[in-house]
């Protein structure tokens, strides 16, 4: 029994109409989920940084239907305008988890949504959105049904229905880092079901930025959900799931420890990896653009001369993620100015930091 539906019905119902909005934040994975089985469930443990500047902020309202019904009654709007494949694919993803909320066949819902960063910015925006919408959907439930939820009871069924939305967007319902996936450290208490925040991490990767260079804002040509599925037959799968499961352990360690020159050389390690796999994947395919390589050596080199401690981690696309401690952020400022900017299209850095997690505004 999932533990995650309740029960009740429209005699409950105590506000017929309402209104409440969230915002949440995007993620980027240090260590990547790139492979799944079964019901929207990881083949390894993912870890990342929730982000603070690139997020989602939705709006919801809800009123009761006149007469119950199993039609799932939902407007969405995009960016101030009805965008009818949104909310076609939200409308999917409600039909197929109805059972989670049972409130659907109450009540009409009134979606907008809108993102802080650019449409055309190529960060991947299912995280933040599928976060929110989950945590929208959870506290209407919550408040509409007078259902007296706890708040942490409300965020695990959250990431629980974030992650059957977009498998990453689990992990974004936490602040600073969070994990996803089942691991034998006592520390990772996430599971193959449900995110958690990892714990007894050094301060300074709380104070670490992400400039992300966006490479080509494009629509990437192989989707995740294709790069998931391509997991299936992979050559090398068994020892990729084996190995990301031992590359979480150390990263806790490094973590722990505010190791950020290791940082460097297992994020930097686990990004080619992860793009690695796309290459030998059949069909094979690469999201790498020239100047994602051109990005990365500059990266390199500029560390070599500086001694400071900056890497890149790579997402499902040509984009680089610059991570570094809030403690060179001018240094690394003035390179990415001069060396960085040039390679990027249109110039377009956008510069984002380990933040707090969702926010609940109404
Ligand atoms: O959540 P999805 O299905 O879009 O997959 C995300 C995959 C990566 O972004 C490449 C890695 C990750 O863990 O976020």
């Amino acid at each position: 029994m999932n533990t995650y539906i309740r029960n009740y019905s429209k005699n409950e119902l105590i506000e017929d109409t309402g209104r409440i909005s969230w915002t949440s934040p995007s993620n980027i994975a240090l260590i990547k989920y790139w492979g799944k089985y079964g019901h929207q469930l990881p083949c390894n443990t993912s870890i990342s940084f929730t982000l603070n500047e690139s997020k989602t902020t939705m709006d919801f309202s809800w009123s009761s239907k006149d007469t119950p019904s199993d039609e799932i009654v939902l407007d969405f709007y995009f960016e101030n305008k009805k965008n009818q494949l949104f909310e076609d694919k939200i409308r999917a993803f409600l039909e197929k988890n109805r059972e989670l909320f049972p409130m659907l066949k109450f009540l009409n819902l009134e979606i907008e949504s809108i993102n802080s960063f650019p449409h055309s910015a190529g960060i991947a925006s299912s995280a933040s959105s599928m976060s929110a919408l989950a945590l929208g959907l959870c506290s209407i439930e919550n408040q509409a049904f007078d259902l007296d939820i706890p708040e942490t009871d409300l965020i695990q069924k959250a990431t629980y229905v974030a992650r059957l939305a977009s498998g990453s967007a689990s992990r974004s319902v936490f602040p600073e880092i969070a994990s996803w996936g089942e691991n034998s450290l006592t520390s990772i208490k996430s599971s193959d079901e449900l995110a958690a925040p990892v714990e007894g991490v050094h301060e300074v990767f709380k104070t670490y930025r992400d400039s992300i260079v966006i490479v080509d804002g494009g629509e990437k040509a192989v989707s995740s959900r294709a790069g998931h599925a391509l997991m299936e037959a992979h050559p090398y799968r068994e020892q990729r799931f084996k190995r990301a499961n031992e590359l979480v352990e150390t990263l806790y360690n490094i973590l722990k420890s505010g190791d950020t020159k290791s940082f460097c050389d297992l994020v930097e390690t686990e990004a080619l990896e992860l793009h690695g796999l796309m290459m030998n994947s059949s069909p094979s395919f690469i999201l790498m653009r020239p100047n994602t390589l051109a990005v990365i050596e500059k990266i390199r080199e500029f560390r070599k001369e500086s001694g400071l401690d900056l890497c890149f981690t790579l997402d499902a696309g040509p984009n680089v993620h610059i991570l570094y401690p809030q403690s060179i952020e001018e240094e690394v400022q003035t390179f990415l100015s001069s060396e960085i900017k040039p390679l990027a299209q249109n110039g377009l850095i956008i510069h984002d930091r380990v933040g707090q997690g969702p926010e609940r505004f109404l």
